[in-house]
């Protein structure tokens, strides 16, 4: 299978070709992801909410980001990989944006970048984008100033929101993230814009969708109801029942049965030894 381009992706907006974009954070989920056929993995920030247990995306790093964008291009090879820049590490200055950027795709092995903002940032998205990194924008709910927002709340304003989107999209951005926005503010963007429009919480119109590898498969993501998540998988309560059977059967010694030891007899080794 061949690894989407940013030319492959503006073709499916102009084809009406659904986009599929799902988070993932290490080896495995990126390497399940690939066999699936995802359009496109993204490192998301929100790897400070799932996976190492934070209240919200602002303690990510820079390294966090770079260790988990590793793990993810291991485990898909062929699949266009987006990380976020996390809090901070942008719109702080030109020289340094660009530092930070590189170190993600060189040390990462991102293919693209996401960065949270509409026209603040836009001046810092074309520089990237003139040093060559790709960049996907993150407007409408941006998690990274969920303190400056008052919450986690539907964005509305939609002269705004357009005005970002089109500010990403002269800037040089490939794609554009909406993130809680009405379904009418979303599809009037999706048709504004020439770069295709994922949404997260942004109703139908748009030309893809993102969500959360934890969230899509209940994977001790938090117990919040999101309304904009469709869950397809238990695998919180499948892989909590099967470490509870385990635990069992060690008390129980029931495990290790016979199968699993090795006898004085014959040779044994086993193959895979961490
Ligand atoms: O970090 C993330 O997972 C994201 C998506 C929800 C768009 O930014
Ligand atoms: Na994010």
């Amino acid at each position: 299978r061949k690894r989407l381009t940013i030319a492959d992706l503006k073709k499916m907006k102009q084809e009406k070709n659904r986009i599929s974009m799902l988070t993932a954070y290490d080896y495995p989920a990126a390497k399940l992801a690939e066999e699936a056929g995802i359009d496109i993995i993204l490192v998301g920030d929100s790897l400070g909410n799932v996976v190492l247990g934070y209240d919200t995306t602002i303690p990510v790093t820079l390294e966090d980001m770079i260790y988990h964008t590793r793990a993810v291009a291991r485990g898909a090879v062929h699949t266009f990989i987006v990380t976020d820049m996390p809090f901070m590490t942008y719109g702080i200055g030109r020289e340094s944006t660009l530092r930070n950027a590189a170190r993600i795709m060189q040390e990462g092995g991102a293919h693209a970048l996401k960065l949270e903002g509409g026209t603040e940032i836009a001046a810092e998205v074309s520089a990237l984008v003139k040093a060559g990194i790709p960049v996907m924008g993150h407007i409408g709910l941006t998690p990274q100033s969920v303190h400056q927002l008052s919450g986690y709340k539907v964005q509305r304003e939609a002269r705004k929101l357009m005005e970002d989107a089109k500010a990403l999209e002269e800037a040089g951005a490939f794609a554009v993230v909406l993130e809680m926005v009405t379904e009418p503010i979303a599809e009037s963007i999706t048709k504004e814009l020439s770069i295709p429009v994922i949404g997260i919480g942004a109703g139908r119109s748009c030309d893809g969708q993102v969500l959360v590898y934890h969230d899509i498969l209940q994977y001790s993501s938090p117990y919040i109801s999101k309304k904009f998540v469709k869950t397809y998988a238990d695998i919180g309560t499948t892989i909590r029942d099967a470490i509870e059977s385990y635990v069992h059967d060690v008390k129980t010694e029931a495990f290790p049965a016979e199968s699993n030891v090795f006898g004085a007899a014959k040779q044994e080794t086993t193959e895979h030894l961490y």
